[in-house]
């Protein structure tokens, strides 16, 4: 597998606090049979973010004392860049990473919103050259409430990463639930980790995997865990088949028919 969602580098967010544990995690990728990793520390409109350099500097830190263990994970450089309409300015001033200096850029939502220049943004960057890819949408409310918000922007020309831990449950049943929704829509491109540090978030993937390949056929699955990713470290164009409208009403009856029997499930694990 390869990640394109990591907050590997050690103390530039609030990802890994330091060298032994980006190794750690280094580690468990490894042992989890992840071998490319794209680390994208945070970028916040208003917050102390660290800088291009800072991330370079501990990007080569981290590759050197990689390579110093004998663990053969390749690492690169993004950044996770929350959503404002000043990200174009941001591009052009250097201040934020693309993807491995592709066209791709990753975007986090915020969690509870949909922010009325989404569109505008959308066509700003694509304007400009840039494809965005958007962060982990199976845990933005409005797109659990309307799974076709990202429909939309997928036809717009966005591309979308899922966190893996999102259809294990991690994040809740509802979370996990819209995660589903969105891979059996087509409207997922890529998977990622984010995982923030060796124990709570750490990069096991194993067990999502395999939740992962009972919900997508073979050929999504290898493109959304590993060629479509490849696609970006190279600077590659990514042809994706087209997303699929979901019908909210007709799948509403399978939906809580799901939810009944996983409280049956539950209640019987109790009793
Ligand atoms: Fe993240």
């Amino acid at each position: 597998m390869l990640d394109i969602h990591s907050h590997i580098l050690p103390n530039v967010d609030d990802g890994s606090r330091d060298m032994e544990e980006s190794i750690e995690m280094a580690r468990i990728y490894l042992d989890n049979g992840v071998d490319k990793v794209i680390a994208t520390p945070h970028y916040i409109e208003g917050a102390e973010n660290s800088t291009k350099d800072e991330n370079l500097r501990a990007l080569e830190k981290l590759r050197e004392t990689l390579s110093n263990n004998g663990l053969d994970l390749k690492v690169y450089l993004g950044n996770e860049v929350y959503f404002t309409m000043e990200i174009i300015n941001y591009l052009k001033e250097g201040k934020v990473s693309t993807l491995n200096d592709s066209r791709y850029i990753l975007l986090e939502l915020p969690m509870y919103d949909m922010p009325l220049y989404t569109e505008d943004l959308i066509y700003e960057l694509l304007l400009n050259g840039y494809i965005p890819i958007i962060a982990h949408p199976e845990r933005n409310l409005k797109i659990m409430e309307n799974p076709n918000i990202l429909y939309e922007l997928i036809i717009q020309g966005a591309l979308a990463q899922l966190n893996l831990p999102s259809i294990e449950g991690s994040y809740g049943s509802r979370v996990k639930d819209t995660g589903e929704i969105l891979l059996k829509h087509n409207m997922i491109h890529f998977v990622g980790t984010d995982a923030h540090s060796q124990n709570k978030r750490a990069p096991n993937v194993e067990k999502s995997l395999d939740i992962l390949n009972g919900i997508v056929d073979q050929k999504t699955y290898k493109n959304i865990t590993y060629l479509n990713g490849l696609k970006i470290i190279n600077n590659e164009e990514i042809m994706v088949e087209g997303p699929k409208k979901y019908e909210g009403e007709k799948n509403s009856f399978a939906f809580l028919k799901e939810k009944v029997v996983r409280i049956m499930r539950n209640f019987r694990d109790q009793v």
